[in-house]
């Protein structure tokens, strides 16, 4: 066993699971995308991709969940594959203090997005991944590089999510269109948020996503995608962005790099330690899962895991 294994943390991740099971309140599921709006909110699981090689989990830990901005992580690291640091002339790298799909600070700072993980600058972020091919060549692209990173060829994107969120999305639209009249987007804007909203619509099991962690907590054995100096970037930026307006309260609880989907997923790294993923789809106020930050907080409390 591995030195960073926790003692007892199996049977912790148990008795979680039947802890978070008897939520008061669980959230509600996202309300703006109707594939979403009808899954039960009392529905939990977490796994552990551990350093040495073990994934433990507990709950519906093989249950498929949309990951929706989850997967901004991993277009950023795509993104940046293929055109490296120039994607941050067209996006910054600070917190925005605002909702994840407001659209308030792009008049002010003039079309260049605050940060890779807020809507429009994970649009920006595909846009710049994009570059010109066909959205399913870039997509193609996409699932590949998250298969190769959880080493598991059954993830696949979810047709009826991306539908229901293309049928109601005029928020992201407006983001698009708005973003592409700064000239800060290469594509046509419909095109760039069809890919979007596929690539947010791609549905992976806890385990699935915590396996694809690992290349970000650069643990043993895991596949090598990104370099290690990408990858301690790319933490930062989750630890300061990407749990949006709620990112201060996220780092203050549970201390550790993190990003949230409105599909209820989390995806957490504890550096040189694991790579987490939680899954509880009743949201709190700020869009990030209500029963998945709690059952993060204790883990983190478990595990002393905080980087702080
Ligand atoms: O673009 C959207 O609104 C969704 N496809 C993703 C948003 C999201 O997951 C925000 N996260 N908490």
């Amino acid at each position: 066993m591995s030195e960073t294994f926790p003692e007892g943390l199996q049977d912790f991740l148990h008795a979680l699971n039947e802890d978070m099971r008897t939520a008061a309140d669980w959230g509600a599921p996202a309300d703006y995308i109707p594939e979403l709006a009808a899954v039960d909110p009392a529905q939990f699981a977490i796994s552990v991709a551990m350093a040495d090689g073990r994934t433990i989990s507990a709950g519906q830990h093989d249950k498929p969940f949309s990951i929706q901005s989850v997967s901004k992580v991993f277009t950023l690291a795509a993104a940046l594959g293929r055109i490296g640091d120039t994607l941050w002339g067209r996006v910054g790298r600070e917190p925005s203090g605002t909702a994840f799909n407001s659209i308030a600070l792009l008049e002010q700072e003039k079309g260049r997005p605050r940060n890779p993980f807020i809507n429009a600058g994970a649009i920006v972020t595909t846009d710049a991944l994009l570059d010109k091919r066909a959205p399913r060549e870039a997509l193609a692209e996409l699932l590949q590089f998250i298969r190769y990173a959880a080493e598991d060829e059954e993830i696949y994107i979810d047709r009826h999510v991306a539908a229901s969120e293309e049928a109601t999305g005029h928020r992201n639209a407006a983001l698009a269109h708005y973003l592409y009249s700064f000239g800060n987007m290469l594509n046509e804007p419909d095109m760039t948020l069809g890919t979007y909203m596929h690539q947010c619509a791609i549905a992976m099991t806890t385990e699935q996503l915590a396996r694809s962690g690992r290349m970000l907590a650069g643990l043993e054995g895991a596949p090598r995608l990104i370099s290690a100096d990408r990858a301690r970037r790319i933490n930062a930026l989750m630890m300061t962005c990407g749990h949006y307006d709620g990112s201060g309260d996220f780092a203050f609880r549970v201390g550790l790099p993190g990003k949230s989907g409105v599909g209820g997923g989390i995806l957490m790294i504890a550096p040189g330690k694991a790579s987490i993923a939680v899954w509880s789809p009743g949201l709190n106020y700020y869009g990030n899962s209500k029963v998945g930050t709690e059952a993060a907080h204790r883990l983190a409390n478990f595990t002393g895991w905080s980087v702080f």
